[in-house]
């Protein structure tokens, strides 16, 4: 999970996958949290990409650096918690002239179940899964 945390960190962008009925639907992501165990992204509820989630939370992330690529595939889930959201704030100090852990809007999800494969032209893929 780690080494997922730091890829996509130093990726900087990732695009996040989300289905909505039967349309794929794909957009630029850049937040990425370890917190409590777990990885984090965090979006805002008014978001279609919120509602495409809470609707079917299974969802895919693709990220490319230095040659290599990154896919994380799994299922999401929510967490209200105030500490997380408030730990992804904290990991970005730029979103918080946006966002804050008590607007109503800020929302963060976990990955419950994820598996991560780390790609290249260079050799066989690897997987983890967490
Ligand atoms: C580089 C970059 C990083 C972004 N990171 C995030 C993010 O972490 N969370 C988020 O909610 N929106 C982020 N955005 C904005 C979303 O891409 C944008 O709001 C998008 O329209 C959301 O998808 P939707 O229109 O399907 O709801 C980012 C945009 C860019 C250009």
């Amino acid at each position: 999970m780690q080494r997922v945390e730091k890829f996509l960190k130093e990726a900087g962008t990732y695009y996040l996958a989300t289905v909505e009925g039967d349309q794929p639907r794909v957009r630029p992501f850049g937040t990425v949290n370890i917190f409590d165990g777990k990885l984090y992204i965090q979006t805002g509820k008014v978001k279609e990409v919120s509602k495409q989630i809470h609707a079917n939370p299974k969802v895919e992330i693709c990220a490319f650096k230095d040659g290599a690529w990154l896919r994380v595939a799994g299922e999401l889930a929510e967490d209200d918690r105030r500490e997380a959201k408030q730990s992804m704030l904290d990991a970005y100090p730029s979103l918080q002239g946006m966002y804050s852990a008590d607007d109503g809007n800020t929302e963060v999800f976990y990955f419950k179940s994820a598996k991560a494969t780390f790609s290249s032209f260079m050799g066989a893929p690897e997987t983890v899964e967490f």
